[in-house]
């Protein structure tokens, strides 16, 4: 369940392979993606074996995670606009085959109810990647969301918000809270890989290894999943 890989890079290029592989198997794959900088590499890696490839990427469709609330998806820090820079405009993907929740519209909790429903219209993911927060969310479900939920929208806990301010001009632009799939969405996905790369998530990773199945620890629940692999560097399993 746990491999550890010498760097990021190589993280990158398997699960690039992987994703690549599970498209050539089921050209209209159903993915779930995520946001964070430890996404970076991997998109950089899939968008050239993409070209490199000429994969056809016409029937596969796309999910994401969660997004800030309160952002509209031109906004430089929202992760629609992070998804389009990032990936969705370098492997052309057309609006129509990705979906990401909104947190900016007029009724959030139809969105909410609408996205759930969406995922499991077009038949459940098939894959989903996932990125981990030190304090061990996994899309934005921060420790004790319930293990049943369904797309909901979140408070957004202090450790969060310092972990994402980085990105924002200062402290009162840092949204307060996110939508995001809920913990049930995320495990009815076929496979799922979390990765999670540098010496700031060495913590995390020790407690993930250690802990029981418990909502304190969001990404726990994973160690239930038929089809989880998590993958470190070796800076982020060096407390194991
Ligand atoms: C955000 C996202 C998560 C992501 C986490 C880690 O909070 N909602 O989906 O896994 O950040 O981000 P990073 O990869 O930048 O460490």
């Amino acid at each position: 369940m746990f491999f550890v890989f010498p760097s990021a890079d190589a993280i990158a290029q398997h699960l690039s392979q992987h994703i690549i592989d599970t498209i050539k198997r089921k050209p209209n794959a159903v993915l779930g993606l995520a946001t964070g900088s430890t996404m970076l590499p991997v998109y950089q890696r899939f968008a050239e074996q993409v070209q490199e490839h000429a994969l056809d990427l016409s029937q596969v469709t796309t999910y994401n995670l969660d997004e800030y609330v309160g952002l509209a998806p031109e906004h430089p820090q929202s992760y629609n606009h992070y998804m389009h820079e990032h990936l969705f405009d370098k492997i052309k993907l057309d609006d129509s085959q990705v979906y990401l929740p909104s947190g900016h519209c007029a009724d959030i909790d139809l969105e909410c109810k609408e996205y759930s429903a969406k995922i499991q219209a077009c038949g459940g993911l098939d894959f989903q990647l996932l990125g981990i927060g030190t304090n061990g969310h996994i899309g934005f479900n921060e420790p004790y969301t319930a293990f049943d939920s369904q797309t909901h929208v979140v408070e957004l806990s202090e450790n969060t918000r310092i972990d994402n301010g980085r990105f924002f001009d200062n402290w009162a632009e840092v949204p307060t809270h996110a939508i995001t799939m809920g913990i049930q969405d995320i495990m009815q996905a076929k496979e799922i890989i979390l990765v999670a790369t540098g010496a700031h998530k060495a913590e995390v990773m020790a407690n993930l290894f250690n802990s029981p199945i418990d909502e304190a620890m969001p990404a726990s629940i994973l160690k239930q999943h038929p089809r989880i692999k998590i993958f470190m560097d070796q800076s982020a399993a060096s407390l194991i």
